[in-house]
């Protein structure tokens, strides 16, 4: 019997996490399956709800770091994490994504002489200033194996000097998620209930340091944005980090002024599915949604300067848009004339098997 540990932090880690401890738990003679949660993350909308939302059993064992600067953070999680696994004696410990808690517990594991394997491994931004990179590159140099999404991630990782055995492409684990809970979404009325039922809409979601707490970045993303709302009603579930810097920068009157750019809450994964689903149009700034997005063929503008996902921009239906006003709108008006092209293909492996064949290299 396999004894794993399994690490989430914060909300990207939920979908990523889900399937695996799902997986495991169908193959129970083979896995014994923990589920460790940092409490980077810790808000109800953030955290609890993907539990529920995700079918993923209670953490057994809640870490509860909370916010703080990334030093004090990262440490909080390495001095928490190290005696769960010094008591648990795991044979494997599971990190995904690029968060801070990814990190943490992977140097923890290494410096233990634990095995460590990173799920989303080898996706590569080459932005330095963007703290996730420094997760995935730090990550990926000490994991013992690398689940990569798709080749060119294998790439990035034999660049970097990374031998081909600890290299394992097995596609894309948030898609097993998606296409799990795509039939159950179609039960949700957020649509309904935020009156966009029936006609075209646009979602928007920002949260990236480097966007929303950089003032003239912000401002201009914003002028973009009064000129989409004009044209279609633009639905904006708000992150506490972007929430906090609208407050600050005293953008809330403006916002205010642009009726169709409706600022809600946070949402839990199924009412955002259903509501991303049905949007004629994604403006993004989140790793996850780019993907999703690509998969389900909905155009996404992604608000930054460069992806660690290229393949969504070479097979699917992501366009790098930055911050420009006038690269957004442009983009943003031609896709919702159609008048960019609508061929668009799903990368291999995205197929919802991902877990399964993670579990197999594990074995
Ligand atoms: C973190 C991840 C980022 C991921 C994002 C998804 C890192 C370096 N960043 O960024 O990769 O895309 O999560 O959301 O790991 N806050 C709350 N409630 C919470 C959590 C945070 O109100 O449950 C507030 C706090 O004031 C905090 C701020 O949001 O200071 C930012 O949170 P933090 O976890 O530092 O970074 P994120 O921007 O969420």
């Amino acid at each position: 019997m396999l004894k794993v540990i399994n690490v989430v932090g914060a909300r990207p880690n939920f979908m990523k996490v889900a399937p695996i401890v799902a997986a495991m738990k169908r193959r129970e003679r083979q896995f014994t399956p923990l589920v460790v949660h940092t409490g980077q993350h810790y808000d109800s909308m953030l955290s609890n709800a993907f539990f529920r939302y995700l079918e993923l059993p209670e953490p057994h064992v809640y870490l509860g770091v909370g916010s703080a600067s990334h030093a004090a953070q990262t440490a909080a999680v390495m001095e928490r994490f190290e005696p769960v696994v010094l008591k648990e004696q795991p044979g494997w410990v599971l990190v995904v994504g690029d968060v801070n808690s990814t990190l943490a517990c992977a140097l923890v594991c290494v410096k233990l002489g634990v095995k460590v394997a990173h799920v989303e491994a080898g996706l590569r931004s080459r932005d330095r200033t963007m703290p996730e990179e420094i997760n995935r590159l730090l990550t990926d140099q000490i994991a013992d194996l690398l689940f990569t999404p798709s080749r060119d991630a294998d790439e990035n990782l034999r660049a970097e000097g990374i031998p081909q055995e600890r290299i394992r492409c097995v596609g894309n684990i948030m898609i097993d998620s998606l296409f799990k809970h795509l039939a159950r979404a179609t039960e949700s009325t957020i649509r309904e209930q935020l009156g966009v039922g029936a006609g075209p809409y646009a979602v928007l979601t920002l949260h990236r340091p480097s966007n929303v707490d950089e003032r003239k970045t912000f401002e201009r993303i914003l002028e973009a944005l009064e000129q989409i709302e004009q044209r279609i009603p633009v639905i904006f579930p708000v992150h506490p980090r972007t929430r906090k810097t609208i407050a600050e920068f005293g953008f809330g009157a403006r916002i205010e002024r642009a009726k169709g750019l409706r600022l809600i809450e946070p949402l839990g994964y199924l009412d955002f599915l259903s509501l991303y689903s049905g949007a004629h149009l994604v403006l993004t700034d989140s790793g996850g949604i780019q993907e999703e997005t690509t998969v389900l063929g909905i155009p996404c503008l992604t608000l930054r300067e460069n992806t660690e996902r290229p393949i969504t921009v070479e097979m699917g239906t992501n366009t790098i848009v930055g911050s420009e006003p006038e690269k957004i709108t442009t983009a943003a008006f031609a896709a919702l004339d159609g008048s960019r092209s609508s061929s668009h293909r799903v990368p291999p492996l995205w197929d919802g098997h991902t877990a399964e064949r993670i579990l197999d290299a594990l074995t």
